[in-house]
């Protein structure tokens, strides 16, 4: 049996069990080794956190944002801690699961201590000298901290709640984002999200700036399929084989922009990677998907940035 088709079915088990997040985490660690921290994924968000200062630094009204809101927090805060050493003054992370803690934050701290050793990290973020001495002290003195007082060191607060009714007042975000995260979300909750971000995010001066990881997220897992594998079920199908715990939608880069246009959301700009042509032929597309253009279908990434 494929490896893939063994996770999801675990997975599939899982997401029926009481703490199916915590479980899920377990079996990531111990068995799929999918929640370790690489450098791959480490590099690729904070270039993520770069990306989204340099959108606002162009289409916001300042240099830096002074408040951020972050869609879904996942396991390792590489961005909130990224907008924390660029001078950030606050970053909201909201989730309806709280993933992080107080080990999977040193960890990401780890990350960023070899990076500023090594002289990476100035390649990503523009790094205020004062915060990098708070960021310094804080590693040093991190055992003996509660997680509530590093978050607050770090200027990070977490919204336990869904984001499609967020305790946040109307026009007081500078700068909403999202890491791979969209994908997780099915249409009919992520469209009354990000219509709700239109209402905490600053009018006329506010930007989003939202990254999408369209290909098949077991593909990352198992490398004997492709990145557009789950392409070829139906929707009755992919049901049966997706699960609550880490859910992927598969919808394709023109059901975003539909999803954008619903709700009279420009985008600004747009940052695509094509895909692969040739590794996308070699599935057999469900009707769904094999209707569509397949240069539409094949897009495997977008940065979309919407000017508010
Ligand atoms: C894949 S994870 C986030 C990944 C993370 N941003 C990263 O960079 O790896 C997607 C997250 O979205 C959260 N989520 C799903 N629906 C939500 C909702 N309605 N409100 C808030 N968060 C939600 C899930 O709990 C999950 O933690």
């Amino acid at each position: 049996m494929k490896k893939w088709i063994l996770k999801a079915v675990v997975q599939k088990t899982i997401s029926y069990l009481p703490f199916s997040t915590r479980i899920n985490y377990f079996f990531q660690k111990y068995v799929t080794k999918g929640v370790y921290l690489s450098d791959e994924y480490f590099y690729d968000r904070l270039g993520h956190a770069k990306d989204h200062l340099a959108a606002y630094a162009k289409y916001g009204e300042k240099k830096l944002p002074s408040v951020c809101l972050e869609l879904g927090t996942g396991w390792y805060p590489i961005v909130p801690i990224g907008f924390f050493l660029a001078g950030v003054d606050k970053t909201y992370s909201v989730d309806i699961s709280f993933l992080t803690s107080k080990e999977r934050i040193k960890t990401t701290l780890d990350k960023f201590k070899i990076a500023i050793d090594k002289d990476i990290l100035k390649g990503y973020i523009n790094i205020q000298a004062e915060r990098l001495q708070e960021l310094m002290k804080l590693y040093d003195t991190y055992d003996a901290l509660p997680l509530e007082e590093i978050l607050s060191i770090l200027k990070i607060e977490y919204l336990l709640q869904d984001a499609r009714k967020l305790s946040l007042a109307d026009n007081s975000i500078d700068l909403v984002n999202s890491n791979n995260t969209f994908e997780h979300i099915y249409p009919v909750i992520l469209q009354p999200i990000v219509a709700e971000f239109g209402r905490v995010v600053k009018k006329n001066s506010g930007v989003q700036s939202h990254f999408i990881d369209m290909s098949d997220h077991f593909a990352h897992f198992d490398r004997s399929i492709t990145i557009y594998n789950f392409l070829q079920f139906s929707e009755a199908q992919w049901a049966r084989i997706d699960n609550s715990i880490q859910p992927q939608s598969r919808l394709r880069i023109d059901d975003y922009k539909a999803m954008y246009k619903a709700i009279d959301l420009s985008i600004d700009e747009e940052f695509c990677r094509p895909g692969n042509l040739e590794e996308l032929k070699t599935v057999k597309l469900d009707k769904v998907f094999a209707d569509k253009p397949i240069e539409t279908v094949a897009i495997s990434h977008c940065h979309f940035i919407s000017k508010m």
